[in-house]
């Protein structure tokens, strides 16, 4: 596996590989990698000839800077997971090498922003726009892949790539769990206990709805009108 860091290394690389015809995947990631990742890269690397991982905790995206300060940052731990996963080229850059300079456009949304994780952390989706569609142009790739965990992240994207026309398929895969039901995610490291322990209530609650309603759905309606006297 190869460790590049900086933008034209990649581009680089990836004009190569398109021109020997080669199939390219990327998952883009903000690295401190779990199984829902590592889950990502392997089925990349069954759909691609080459998979491109890239770890990169965006500024951009974060509406609050210590919440930036304090993620998870462990390079040297995620590198070694990744190449036995399947992951070609590694691509870890500097915020210098992704930012040369403050960018200007915009992007929004619209209501598809306005509303759930959105609604709680204005400019997060047009930070993750940006940097994603900096990975598009930097990897080419033909597939990118993304956990279904991140729904409203998933269809902006999905928007994303209709807007701008980018030529590749997007995989969303669905959530990998703990075995207490907790989705997996780099941030779950900053649980504290009590708060890991209570976690996995969030998705029993959840399903526990989800099931009410489909059993809902499925109970036949009282039809009063039918018995009707008039
Ligand atoms: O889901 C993430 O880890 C990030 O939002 C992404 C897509 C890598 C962009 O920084």
């Amino acid at each position: 596996m190869e460790i590049l860091q900086s933008a034209a290394a990649l581009q680089a690389q990836t004009e190569i590989w398109r021109q020997n015809k080669l199939r390219i995947g990327l998952v883009p990631t903000m690295g401190a990698l779990h199984e829902g990742h590592l889950q990502l890269v392997r089925a990349a690397a069954q759909d691609n000839d080459v998979v491109v991982v890239s770890v990169f905790v965006n500024p951009t995206q974060f509406n609050n800077a210590e919440d930036f300060r304090l993620y998870p940052r462990v390079p040297d731990a995620d590198a070694a997971l990744l190449g036995p996963a399947g992951c070609t080229a590694l691509f870890m850059p500097s915020v210098e090498q992704m930012y040369p300079q403050p960018t200007v456009l915009r992007f929004d949304f619209g209501p598809l922003e306005q509303v759930m994780e959105g609604e709680h952390r204005p400019g997060h989706f047009h930070g993750v726009a940006t940097v994603v569609s900096k990975l598009f142009h930097l990897s080419r790739p033909h597939r990118a892949y993304f956990g279904q965990k991140d729904l409203q992240q998933v269809a902006v994207i999905r928007q994303l790539i209709a807007d701008l026309s980018f030529d590749l398929e997007l995989v969303a895969y669905p959530t990998i769990r703990e075995a207490d039901g907790l989705a997996m995610s780099s941030r779950n490291r900053r649980l504290s206990p009590e708060a890991r322990a209570a976690a996995p209530r969030l998705y029993e609650a959840l399903a526990l709805g989800a099931s009410l309603v489909e059993e809902q759905q499925h109970t036949p309606k009282p039809c009063s009108r039918l018995w009707s006297s008039s």
